[in-house]
């Protein structure tokens, strides 16, 4: 079956991640339906969202009616069942394995599609372990977007030794064409090309806190005036999330076992506290 163009997707989890996707497709002009568990958790997805928008109008990126348009866009829906119709799926719940394979069965039972893209925005769990999770692993594949996802242009797209050619050009040209990402190829390899390189360097910089090397502001401060980054390690750890950089160095350390992926006790004292960063209000930083 000739696989159409893709008006309609679906987007599981409004946290930081399936926010930030569901807005860029919104804002693309494309039909957007969000999964949540419970009504609270939707309303609180759309809040996200709206104030993303918001922020959007004031920079002037964006019209009032331009907002309008993909809000209207934008609907939530605590049943999997209602995306039967959806043509790609991105799945962008929390970074446990046991709950993206579950999903993964249930989305391949639900989309009726079989052109259909069931995709996972997962840092770093093997893409093929999902699509094993389904009857058509053809259909499945990494499409990695980056925090936060309305200003950072790339999509890494992690194909697996089961995926289609079809699915895998389908993902990038909607990546492309239709949310003009710029699209880098990896193997499905734990964390793909930027997580790799990116999390051991986090945690260098979380080991370094640690051992009282230097302080926080004195790390974040080094990396932005020495070597131009747009925040600092412990910064961009807080932005990410403590919880999700844990779950990533976990993963990366399953798959390789290289002492630079294990999370150092302090990363894991902190996400114990629940001091898990920006989005809980306290991590490295404190937030308002
Ligand atoms: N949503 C929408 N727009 C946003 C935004 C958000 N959440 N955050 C910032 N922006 C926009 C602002 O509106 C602003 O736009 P204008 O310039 O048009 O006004 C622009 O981005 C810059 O924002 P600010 O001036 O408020 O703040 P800033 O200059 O300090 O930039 C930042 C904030 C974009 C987050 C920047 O610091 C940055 O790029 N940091 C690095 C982020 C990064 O490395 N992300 C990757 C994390 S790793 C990952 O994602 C993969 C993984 O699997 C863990
Ligand atoms: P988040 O904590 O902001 O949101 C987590 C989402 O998962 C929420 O929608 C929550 O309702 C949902 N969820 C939690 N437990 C669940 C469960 N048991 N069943 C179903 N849904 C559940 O996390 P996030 O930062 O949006 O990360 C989501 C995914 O995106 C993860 O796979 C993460 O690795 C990946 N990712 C994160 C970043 C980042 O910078 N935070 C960047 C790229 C990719």
């Amino acid at each position: 079956m000739a696989s159409q163009k893709i008006t309609r997707v679906g987007v599981i989890g409004a946290g930081q991640m399936g926010a930030g996707i569901a807005e860029v497709c919104a804002r693309a002009s494309v039909d957007v339906l969000v999964y949540e568990s419970t009504r609270e958790l939707a309303a609180a997805g759309r809040a996200r969202i709206m104030r993303s928008l918001d922020r959007g109008v004031s920079s002037g990126k964006l019209t009032e009616r331009e907002r309008e348009q993909a809000a209207w866009r934008l609907r939530f829906t605590s049943d999997i069942g209602d995306f039967a119709d959806r043509q790609l799926v991105v799945e962008a719940v929390v970074e446990d394995e046991a709950v993206k394979t579950a999903i993964f069965a249930e989305l391949d039972k639900v989309v009726t599609d079989p052109t259909a893209v069931l995709a996972s925005n997962t840092s770093s769990i093997p893409i093929m372990k999902l699509g094993m999770a389904t009857q058509n692993a053809a259909r499945v594949v990494g499409m990695h977007f980056f925090n936060p996802v309305p200003v950072l242009p790339l999509v890494e797209l992690v194909t697996t030794l089961m995926t289609s050619p079809e699915v895998s050009e389908r993902a990038e040209s909607f990546a492309r064409d239709v949310l003009g990402k710029q699209v880098v190829r990896s193997a499905d390899r734990s964390g793909f090309v930027v997580n790799a390189l990116l999390v051991p360097y986090l945690l260098s910089a979380v080991r370094m806190v640690e051992s009282g090397f230097a302080t926080v502001e004195d790390i974040d401060k080094a990396m932005v005036l020495g070597c131009a980054h747009p925040m600092g390690p412990l910064r961009l750890t807080d932005l990410v999330g403590l919880d999700t950089v844990k779950a990533i160095a976990d993963k990366m350390y399953e798959e390789f076992k290289e002492p630079l992926y294990s999370p150092p006790p302090l990363l894991l004292r902190m996400v114990e506290a629940g001091r898990i960063g920006k989005k809980a209000g306290h991590g490295f930083y404190q937030y308002e």
